[in-house]
């Protein structure tokens, strides 16, 4: 993706192909384009990944994002040197940014002699403890042994050793690669994160000491470019007329993010879970996310009975607007990043039910550090679910949680507002991409 400055000079912005990476990128993009009414100056270009669909299949995710950086590199390094119709030449580029997970794209510019700078889409507590599980695998507790699990991390309080952001998608030693080439800035100028200073002032602290180059805690991304629209999927508006229905603060809205899969009995325990809290819900359930079933076909025709007049279940919400809306008084969540940051953004407390990775991290503090959200833990379970509801939505602990987050959420506005924390490192992040 390519923005044209005021100086003529273009920015590149390379995402990661996944909904959770992409979404943050755009935003950004949306917050440095100098016309930001709309998306004049930008122009989208296509590297072929050289995947074939039968290696887009495969469920082991951070195989594929190897590969994926493997076959890029020329293809991208091709782009950049013989031009397009659309690039300029190599030296009317000011930089590029890219996600850390595409880190082919650095290797590139190194070479052409283009500044770079990386976007961390996950938090700087995740960031900061992905290099602790190298020095687990060394020394032999990967898998991390039963006897550790609710250990506490040395120095990362409140981290478990169990809340370590683990990959459960395919190989472990794939992922450890890419913990490595992910954590290695290489050559780049700058590192963004989407993160608010207030909610992780030491993580944030520590990563100034783990890289030696500035740090930019830019966010939440999402408040700052409210219009940008960046959903892979459709979204079904058709929620917000049914939340207009609802009473201030009595629905649970339900959301497992753009990868988690659910099986069939996770599927049940859930729903019956929901049915008898007695709770509105709203439910977003991903076309393909239970394995054998096209959608919810497969679903309880007593349960869609049960619950019919206080239920809508969609394929893709607005979920932004869904937690800005007053009829949401609660967020059953796997804790993505982007999702933690909506919440807290619009003050909604959250069930956390992390599913792999940084999830995991997430969960805890928000459990544990910032103390908004409640930890739904072990094999789903219908009267778990039901008793996590009703402490959110209907007791006293759920209620403080609820006063807790719109404490943050005020203090998001003050960072994002003039003087403000996020506010400032983006002014200097201007300044440094002004200055290449
Ligand atoms: C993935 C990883 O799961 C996550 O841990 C990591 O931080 C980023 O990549 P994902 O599952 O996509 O994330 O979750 P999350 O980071 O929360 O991003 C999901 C995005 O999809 C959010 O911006 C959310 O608003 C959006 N969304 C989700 C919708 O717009 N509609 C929906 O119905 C569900």
């Amino acid at each position: 993706m390519e923005s044209e400055g005021r100086n003529g000079k273009k920015l590149i912005l390379v995402p990661g192909p996944f909904q959770g990476h992409l979404t943050p990128m755009l935003q950004l993009a949306t917050i440095l384009n100098p016309d930001s009414s709309a998306h004049p100056n930008f122009t989208f270009l296509c590297i072929p990944d050289g995947l074939s669909e039968e290696e887009v299949r495969n469920p082991d995710l951070m195989g594929i994002v190897l590969r994926l950086n493997v076959n890029c590199e020329s293809s991208f390094r091709e782009c950049l040197t013989r031009g397009t119709n659309h690039m300029e030449p190599v030296d009317k580029i000011c930089c590029i940014i890219y996600d850390a997970f595409v880190y082919f794209s650095e290797a590139v510019v190194r070479d052409l002699k283009i500044p770079s700078i990386a976007l961390h889409t996950s938090s700087a507590a995740t960031t900061i403890v992905r290099p602790i599980l190298l020095q687990l695998k060394a020394q032999g507790h990967i898998p991390i042994p039963d006897s550790m699990l609710q250990a506490l991390v040395p120095l990362h309080r409140p981290l478990r050793f169990k809340d370590l952001p683990l990959s459960n998608f395919g190989s472990l030693d794939y992922f450890l690669e890419l913990v490595v080439l992910v954590s290695n800035i290489r050559s780049s100028s700058a590192i963004i994160f989407n993160m608010i200073h207030c909610l992780e002032e030491s993580p944030l602290a520590q990563l100034h000491q783990q890289f030696q180059v500035p740090i930019f805690a830019i966010g939440p991304l999402h408040k700052l470019a409210p219009t940008s629209a960046v959903s892979l999927l459709q979204e079904d508006t058709g929620c917000i007329s049914w939340l207009d229905k609802q009473t201030h603060n009595s629905v649970i809205y339900v959301s497992l993010g753009s990868i988690a899969h659910l099986d069939q009995d996770q599927l049940s325990e859930m729903a019956w879970g929901l049915a008898n809290s007695k709770q509105p819900f709203l439910w977003v359930i991903r076309p393909g996310s239970i394995p054998g079933s096209e959608w919810i076909e497969s679903m309880d025709e007593e349960f869609k009975e049960c619950v019919k007049d206080r239920a809508c279940i969609v394929k893709w919400a607005p979920q932004k607007k869904v937690l800005a809306h007053d009829a949401v008084g609660g967020f059953w969540s796997h804790c993505g990043w982007n999702s933690t940051l909506e919440s807290i953004g619009e003050g909604v407390p959250i069930i956390c039910q992390p599913c792999f990775g940084d999830q995991n991290v997430n969960a805890r503090y928000l459990t544990h550090e910032w103390k908004v959200g409640l930890e739904l833990e072990g094999e789903i379970e219908r009267g778990t679910v039901e008793r996590a509801v009703r402490t959110l939505m209907k007791e006293k602990e759920g209620e403080e949680m609820r006063q807790r987050v719109l404490d943050l959420k005020h203090k998001v506005e003050v960072s994002i507002g003039d003087g403000g924390y996020s506010s400032h490192y983006l002014s200097e992040l201007v300044e440094l991409l002004t200055s290449f």
